[in-house]
């Protein structure tokens, strides 16, 4: 959809950009983060040709930009510029109306779009249509510049910090609003921040700049797990992923090496495994390596040594796949009173074991990187 190829920018004799190629899907939302000055606003800008490249191509659409009519570019994309950027001598109404009436778009429906849109960002179109910028708070403007983002219905948008004056509660609110509004209507949308709170919450893939290089370019789970040098781990934090249990998966707590015996065993020997192995529960397979079912010492260590394991172990079994979240496993580990949970793949084979244990050693090798890096 948007397609970065060697793209270097300098300004005077100074190198702000070097070589920077990125890819984003439509339908992404892509945040870019990174210091003050480190570029970001001149690669927004060069993607609505508002800034030109010294060398290398830019995409959209599959069209290189250099040859697109930059009015006509503009017009299909989307821009909140930081610092808002209305114009002062308009309405709210008109401000938000200017592309869509640019494009000679049905007035009534066009107006009726605004109102809904003022009410997304929390603006009552009663109140603030007739109004001009000036007569608004900051904050209020940045969401009339969202709404006007968003007004042009184009496939693409570009967002400078567009909640940096607002309060933490809007802020979060418009994000929330963000990310389902990105995800109904499918729009491409480049979002600037500072803030990595929020990166995280909003973006499908997170570019972390630095002196207009890409650190990293990758999904937020992928970059709060595996930060690709020092830079990015500072700049995200060690604690992020405390912050983020959601973003914990069993993958990252299980025990990948189950002990486990088949059901043609009999109970003397599987009493035999689990001393050896010191658990006090056995995963029960077949050929396959499907899970069939478990048995625990309580349940065995009273029934004729000779039972078949096939004879006696529990079938009805709860198990989770890899990609489950710590909060989903806890939830269902408490509602369920059981310690432990098998890990099976799509086929039902048994690939992991999830225990309370498990779990704390995997926080806690989590809080000693932590200790580490304050
Ligand atoms: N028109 C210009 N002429 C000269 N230098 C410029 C111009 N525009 C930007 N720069 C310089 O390019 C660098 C990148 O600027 P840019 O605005 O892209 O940074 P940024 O990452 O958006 O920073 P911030 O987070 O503070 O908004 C800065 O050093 C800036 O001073
Ligand atoms: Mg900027």
């Amino acid at each position: 959809m948007i397609q970065f190829k060697n793209i270097s920018k300098r300004f005077g004799g100074k190198t702000i950009i070097n070589q920077f190629s990125l890819n984003i899907e439509a339908g992404e939302l892509v945040v870019f983060i990174g210091p003050s000055g480190c570029g970001k606003t001149t690669l927004l800008k060069m993607i609505n040709k508002l800034v030109q490249p010294s060398s290398g191509q830019i995409f959209v659409n599959g069209s290189d930009i250099s040859k697109v009519n930059p009015i006509e570019l503009r017009r299909n994309i989307g821009y909140v510029i930081q610092n808002t950027g209305l114009f002062p001598h308009m309405t709210i109404q008109e401000n938000v109306e200017l592309i869509p009436k640019l494009k000679g778009e049905d007035s009534q429906v066009i107006e009726s779009k605004t109102k809904e849109l003022l009410q997304i960002v929390g603006l009552d179109p009663q109140e603030y249509l007739d109004r001009y910028p000036k007569e608004l708070s900051g904050g209020q403007q940045q969401r009339v510049g969202v709404a006007r983002a968003f007004s042009t219905d184009s496939d693409i948008i570009l967002m400078d910090e567009p909640f940096s004056a607002l309060d933490p509660v809007t802020r979060t609110s418009l994000q929330d609003e963000l990310y389902l509004m990105q995800k109904e209507l499918n729009k491409t949308i480049i979002f600037v921040t500072h803030d990595m709170d929020e990166a995280i919450k909003i973006a499908d893939k997170i570019c972390i700049l630095k002196d207009g290089n890409i650190l990293q370019y990758d999904t937020p789970e992928n970059i709060l797990k595996n930060p690709a040098d020092d830079f990015v781990a500072d700049f995200i934090g060690k604690r992020r992923i405390w912050n983020n249990p959601e973003l914990m998966t069993v993958e990252d707590f299980m025990i990948t090496n189950p002990i486990k015996i088949t059901a043609r065993r009999n109970v003397l020997q599987a009493i035999e495994i689990m001393k050896e192995y010191k658990v006090d529960s056995l995963m029960v397979t077949n050929k396959q390596n499907k899970l069939i079912g478990l048995i625990t010492l309580k349940g065995i260590q009273l029934l004729n040594r000779n039972s078949i394991v096939a004879d006696v172990m529990e079938k009805n079994i709860l198990s989770v796949t890899e990609d489950a979240n710590l909060i989903s496993v806890l939830a269902t580990m408490n509602e369920h009173r059981i310690g432990y949970l098998p890990v099976v793949n799509f086929e039902n084979q048994l690939i992991g074991l999830i225990t309370r244990s498990s779990i704390l050693s995997a926080l806690s090798s989590q809080l000693i990187d932590m200790e580490v890096a304050f």
